[in-house]
């Protein structure tokens, strides 16, 4: 059974002009680096810096005669502060592309650095959709967890301290120039990481599996990166849940298996061309303030959500659900719709179990005190929130809360 919901609607990708995807596939990256850049900067995080993967790349790139400067102060969450000290050291030296290699704040830095150094302005003049002016420097991702899909999407997520939240910069010219997706560099990633980022990637597939479809005129187009559920994001999203529903409990079984590691890595791939242009829902909306509330993973907080809008969306997609019962072996193809969706759903939460999600809010820290804020918060992510198939509003957010924070998997709105 294939839903045809999505299929007479606008199909779209954005996507880096070189996708190179494999295990030790990195060899090539100092062949790609010399076909772009004299003097490549590379912005990584500490633990990065120290690996001895990273030192061979530097070297084997600077052997090509690339110049290469290093930034490895990026820290997690972005904070603004990164964008504006790596434009201060390096605007001025003649930079031509950057390498972004490391977690999603990494790659989101480089994304964000190239068009502040192209256009010479403050990251603040560009916190929103569709306002950075042109193209930036080229850049080129290389991702060290399998999860954000930051090494493909064109949103960089700067933590504004003195704004206290998080804010996005979405623009079509953020795209990487090239992504070069090697699951041999995530054999290192510490096992804590490796679930939340997991988690994050099997949330991004769901929630844009089950996006609202829109109709999108060429003025939407023209403002908006979103389009929801879209015929070609499906391709990647059945891919990415095929791959993560036998792969996840290999990894966390035996986080060497390089097997595992690609398929998981494959899937968060595909998760982020499907984000990239359908754009996440619910779950992101409403992770954003709890995130900033108690200090803990977005993959996590993403992933202990999940039951709950997926039991609030199943009125509206009970189709798509099913299909995702159908896709991952757990429903009987014989089975009404609705039983086939509810095995669906209860996949999902089974692969959350598996890489060790809370499925419940209290976990997280949340309180009731802080469930009127969350909502409130939540309804100005707009972006999101008109992604998400079943219309929210602040008393359905709270009573999101309130079933999460209650660990009601009895809870069936059908
Ligand atoms: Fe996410």
């Amino acid at each position: 059974m294939t839903s045809l919901s999505a299929i007479g609607s606008l199909g779209i990708l954005r996507q880096p002009k070189t996708v190179l995807f494999g295990p030790g596939e990195r060899r090539h990256l100092p062949h790609l680096v010399a076909g772009i850049a004299r003097h490549l900067l590379v912005v990584t995080d500490a633990r990065m810096a120290d690996a001895s993967e990273f030192k061979e790349i530097v070297s084997a790139i600077e052997e090509r005669g690339v110049r290469v400067s290093v930034f490895a102060e990026a820290e997690p969450d972005l904070p603004r502060e990164n964008v504006v000290t790596v434009a201060d050291r390096f605007g001025s030296v003649g930079v031509d592309a950057i390498l972004g290699i490391g977690g999603g704040s990494c790659m989101d830095l480089a994304k964000v650095v190239a068009v502040v150094l192209a256009h010479g302005t403050d990251v603040r003049d560009y916190y929103g959709e569709f306002l950075v002016p042109g193209p930036g420097i080229p850049v080129i991702t290389v991702p060290t967890t399998a999860g954000t899909g930051a090494e493909v999407t064109c949103i960089s997520v700067v933590f504004d301290r003195e704004k206290g939240m998080k804010v996005g910069v979405a623009s079509p010219y953020l795209e990487a120039h090239t992504a070069v997706i090697d699951p041999e560099l995530t054999v290192s990633c510490p096992p804590a990481l490796t679930a939340a980022t997991a988690a994050d990637a099997l949330t991004h597939l769901v929630e844009t599996y089950t996006d609202k479809v829109k109709e999108v005129t060429p003025d939407y187009l023209d403002a908006h990166l979103y389009v929801g559920k879209n015929p070609l994001t499906d391709i990647f999203c059945r891919n990415g849940l095929t791959l993560l529903n036998t792969s996840l409990e290999r990894v966390v079984a035996d986080p060497s298996d390089i097997e595992a590691r690609s398929a998981t890595m494959l899937a968060a791939y595909n998760a982020g061309m499907a984000i990239n242009t359908a754009g996440t829902a619910a779950a992101h909306a409403i992770q954003s303030p709890i995130g900033a509330l108690t200090h803990t993973s977005h993959g996590f907080g993403v992933g202990a959500l999940l039951p709950y809008v997926m039991r609030y969306n199943l009125p509206t997609r009970v189709t798509e659900f099913a299909e995702i019962g159908l896709l991952l072996g757990a429903a009987d193809p014989s089975e009404a719709p609705l039983d086939q969706a509810r095995a669906g759903i209860l996949r999902i939460e089974s692969l959350l179990r598996t890489v060790g999600c809370p499925l419940d809010l209290r976990t997280l820290g949340l309180e009731p005190t802080d469930f009127s804020y969350v909502a409130d918060q939540a309804m100005l992510a707009t972006r999101l929130t008109a992604n998400n198939p079943r219309e929210l509003t602040k008393g359905s957010i709270v009573s999101i809360l309130e079933r999460g924070y209650a660990a009601d998997l009895g809870w069936w709105e059908l």
